[in-house]
């Protein structure tokens, strides 16, 4: 087969995307997966996650009713049937993608890619020779030594999407973006007793560092222990449990959970697909670095998503699919060029942000101005019972300039766009604070801490 524009490999939100992208502007297309369509995250990550996520929410808040004058019969967690429910949510959602791949005339070839040129691949027994390549090979689970994963004690983030009991003791190692939010999760559907043990000195390290310790104090609070600066050291599962050791400060501790979570991190699927023998150049950990195009140091060959720099985000990767889709269309304006790209964490309350930390704004030089405003202090918060959380907005002092803006606050990941949007047309905090925000809303508090940077909340006690 010779006739072939482009052959991405891998059919996550990266590979997908861009095959569409190129299908939609004529060009033949394969797409080349050994897996299921959809990746990681249709399959095992972003999708079925916030199904659990979801329940665990609408659980806690039926619980939580009774504030409102709200009673339920008592009720409990068939994980069976939630597993059932995710499972049906992440079938239709991939069968719709292969309906949207089909439409724009992708071919789906199933199997394992090997890339052995410039322009080349092997599937099997199949030789294909397309112009261009995108790789979205994506990335995998890392494992740590003493925590081999066994799925029923010793789980992985894959693991704890089939449980088929809700943990009563849940040891979470890593307290990073999926520790955080399976343990929100599991804490809502009745987990009472979540423990995280963290290597670093905060929460969600590269976080906002008012947002990390913002949503510690609300996990205490709700009964989580949480250990900083701590090493994970092995963990002895059983038929009925799982012994966990971690230290801290040279002291070492042992805690006995029925279920022990690990999540450390992730590493780029980027060996042992022929790149390097094509000649394409990896960095020390195995990421594929690129130009504003997407092209790695082989100009036909592109990466995108996990496998190369940046946040390892659904979003991002599928940024990267439509810019290298339209480069290898001939594009010459299609590029990496966006301002910031947005992140969301799934805990109770949510976390999203949006440009420059406080740390990363005063590294860069700027001198920074904070505005901030609490959930609480919102009507509509108030009548929905939800009032943890807060809004920061971060502006440079001479020019006014809006330089980050970090929401703790029920759907935040919502609330976050309207300062993607403001980062990307270099708007003032002015600009953020002079817009109507409608009433009552949880969008109002964006508007609020923007005006508290000026020292102009309405509905605050603003001190210089
Ligand atoms: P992560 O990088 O977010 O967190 C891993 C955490 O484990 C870090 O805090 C790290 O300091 C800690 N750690 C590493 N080794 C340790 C050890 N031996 N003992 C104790 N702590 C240790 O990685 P995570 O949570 O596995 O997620 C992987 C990727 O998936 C992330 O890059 C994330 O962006 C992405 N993701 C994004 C989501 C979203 O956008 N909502 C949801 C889930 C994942």
């Amino acid at each position: 087969m010779t006739d072939i524009d482009v052959a991405v490999i891998g059919a996550g939100p990266g590979g997908y995307v861009a095959a569409i992208r190129a299908g939609q502007q004529g060009l033949k297309t394969v797409l080349i997966e050994e897996g299921e369509i959809g990746g990681v995250c249709l399959n095992i990550g972003c999708i079925p996650s916030k199904a659990f996520i979801a329940a665990g929410k609408e659980f806690a808040a039926a619980e939580h009713g009774a504030r409102k004058g709200l009673h339920f019969a008592s009720g409990s967690v068939n994980m069976a049937e939630l597993v059932a429910f995710k499972d049906g949510v992440v079938k239709k959602l991939t069968g719709g993608v292969s309906g949207l791949l089909k439409a724009a005339g992708v071919e789906v070839i199933k199997g394992r890619a090997t890339v052995t040129g410039p322009t080349s691949i092997k599937v099997g027994s199949r030789t294909i020779t397309a112009k261009n390549i995108i790789v979205a090979t994506g990335s995998s689970t890392i494992e740590i030594p003493g925590f081999p994963f066994d799925e029923k004690r010793v789980l992985s983030s894959t693991g704890v999407l089939r449980l088929n009991e809700v943990p009563k003791n849940l040891v979470v190692i890593g307290g990073g973006v999926i520790g955080l939010e399976l343990a929100c999760a599991m804490n809502n559907l009745g987990c009472k007793q979540v423990t995280v043990i963290e290597m670093m000195d905060q929460l969600l390290p590269g976080m906002d560092l008012d947002m990390a310790k913002g949503l510690q104090k609300i996990l205490e609070r709700r009964g989580f222990t949480i250990q900083l600066q701590a090493r994970a050291h092995g963990a002895k599962p059983s038929q009925t449990g799982v012994d966990v050791t971690y230290e801290v400060a040279g002291k070492s501790h042992t805690i006995k959970a029925s279920h022990c979570l690990v999540s450390v991190g992730r590493r780029p699927n980027s060996r042992g697909i022929g790149l390097t023998e094509a000649g394409v150049k990896l960095d020390e950990r195995g990421f594929i670095p690129t130009d504003a195009q997407g092209r790695s140091s082989v100009r036909t060959i592109f990466a995108i998503g996990d496998v190369t720099h940046g946040p390892m985000l659904a979003h991002k990767a599928s940024k990267e699919g439509i810019v290298a889709a339209e480069c290898a269309a001939g594009s010459k304006g299609a590029a990496k060029d966006w301002v910031t790209i947005p992140g969301v964490v799934y805990t109770d309350p949510e976390i999203a942000t949006a440009g420059l930390t406080e740390a990363q704004a005063k590294a860069q030089g700027f001198t920074v101005k904070l505005g901030k405003f609490q959930v609480g202090a919102l009507g509509k918060a108030m009548a929905d019972g939800e009032t943890d959380g807060f809004y920061k907005v971060i502006g440079d002092a001479k020019t006014d300039r809006l330089l980050g803006v970090h929401i703790m606050a029920p759907h935040a990941s919502d609330l976050i766009s309207e300062a993607v949007v403001a980062l990307e047309m270099a708007a003032t905090v002015a600009d953020l604070g002079m817009a109507v925000h409608p009433h009552p809303t949880l969008s109002e508090g964006v508007m609020e801490a923007a005006e508290a940077l000026h020292g102009k909340a309405i509905h605050a006690i603003n001190r210089s």
